[in-house]
């Protein structure tokens, strides 16, 4: 690795070698188990073991302190310490409901060095096991060698990619127009990366195992204290892209309170780079208010070919939300956490609220991008009508 120092490279190798190794030793013990969530007794000195190597390494770096000005080893050692915080909550090591701060001082003084310095929670992000997740060998940073973890991590990249690519296509309408020939090019290309996050989910439906998903990947991604602050856990959306495809279509608003309430929580999970995005997207107008407010010109050839294939795009990134709630969210967390132990109830999702009331913020959240009917907020359920409407 270019630029690091001795410790920071220590600390790397740590993480990408005996760091996953007794992480998957523990959950090979856990898994032998009749109750899999139980944790408490279980692998005492491997658990220890982690704990302890970790927080040496993570002192030396603490002394070091973090004064390179290299945004990459600051992201990436965040990442890593954010790994090892992650870890000891997920084996009990630390537990934000029995401490009122964490026990890992080291490591969240480093965290909470680290984060304001690069504009980012100091915790890891998703975006430090997916987009940025840089591969030695052939191999990335991970907590386990385990395949369900892999799969996971691979199809989270992909589907992220693809909403990327999607934001970006829309991104270029929004400086040519609708009435603008390559408008189309532009909304093929906004169709075919839905179409490929959609391909990308079915495969990770069909091939996710629910159990080894929900008692051994999950479990890491669940929210724990830096210093006295509890940060709520990874979620594959926390990067800009999807938010930029809701609103440059038109099917969420920045205004809407519930949908920007969801936006200002998530911007310090992004990288630096995608808050500037989504800052970016949360000024500007919309293609659906776009195509309403030309709607005289219904007759042209444009209007008629754009909207059509604007309305396929809107129905797509509908379905994609379908597929997130429906399938993914309903398998593999709501369904395995009707069976499980009451004792284990409470440290279930990964932001911290009761399952319920998550299920209902993000069943709002499908039904905007579906563009449902509700009562309570504010969905273009009739503007997709009206437009569908001015079709020939
Ligand atoms: C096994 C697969 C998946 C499961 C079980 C799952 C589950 C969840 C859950 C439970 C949340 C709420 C946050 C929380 O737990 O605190 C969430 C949020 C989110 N997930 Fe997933 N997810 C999965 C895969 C994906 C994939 C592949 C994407 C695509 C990028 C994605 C995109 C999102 C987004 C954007 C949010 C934020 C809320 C929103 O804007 O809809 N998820 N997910």
């Amino acid at each position: 690795m270019k630029n690091t120092s001795h410790a920071t490279h220590a600390f790397d190798q740590w993480i990408r070698g005996p760091f996953v190794e007794i992480n998957t030793a523990l959950e090979a013990l856990y898994w032998q188990q009749e109750d899999r969530d139980n944790v408490a007794g279980i692998g005492k000195s491997l658990k220890h073991q982690l704990e302890s190597e970790g927080r040496s390494l993570i002192k030396v770096l603490l002394a070091e302190g973090n004064t390179s000005q290299d945004f990459n080893r600051a992201f990436n050692l965040l990442g890593s310490v954010g790994l090892y915080m992650a870890a000891c909550r997920r084996h009990d090591l630390t537990e934000p409901s029995r401490e009122t701060r964490s026990p890992l001082i080291e490591a969240s003084a480093l965290a909470m060095h680290i984060g304001p310095t690069i504009g980012m929670a100091p915790r890891f992000s998703t975006a430090h096991l997916t987009t940025h997740n840089i591969a030695v060998n052939g191999t990335y940073k991970c907590f386990t060698t385990l395949h369900d973890e892999t799969l996971f991590i691979d199809y989270n990249t992909r589907s992220i990619l693809a909403f990327k690519r999607a934001a970006e296509a829309l991104t270029k309408i929004y400086a040519m127009g609708i009435s603008h020939p390559l408008c189309y090019d532009l909304l093929l290309t906004a169709k075919q990366s839905l179409n490929d996050v959609i391909e990308s989910n079915n495969i990770l439906f069909s091939e996710l195992d629910t159990d080894r998903f929900f008692h051994c990947v999950r479990p890491y991604y669940k929210s724990y204290r830096v210093g006295s602050q509890i940060y709520r856990g990874a979620n594959a959306g926390d990067f800009a892209g999807i938010n930029i495809v809701d609103m440059l279509l038109g099917l969420c608003r920045a205004n809407e309170p519930f949908y920007s309430q969801m936006l200002v929580d998530k911007f310090t999970y992004m990288m630096p780079e995608d808050q500037l995005l989504l800052r970016d997207a949360m000024q500007k107008t919309n293609l659906m208010d776009d195509f309403l407010n030309q709607r005289q010109h219904k007759n042209q050839m444009w209007y008629q070919r754009n909207l059509a294939l604007f309305l396929e795009v809107c129905k797509l990134h509908g379905a994609t939300a379908n597929q997130h709630h429906d399938q993914l969210v309903n398998k593999y967390i709501t369904q395995p956490a009707s069976h499980i132990q009451s004792q284990h109830m409470d440290k279930l999702t990964a932001s911290g609220p009761p399952l319920h009331i998550l299920l209902r913020s993000l069943e709002k959240l499908r039904d905007l991008r579906v563009g449902n009917q509700r009562d309570d907020i504010a969905t273009r359920h009739h503007d997709i009508l009206t437009l569908h409407e001015t079709l020939n």
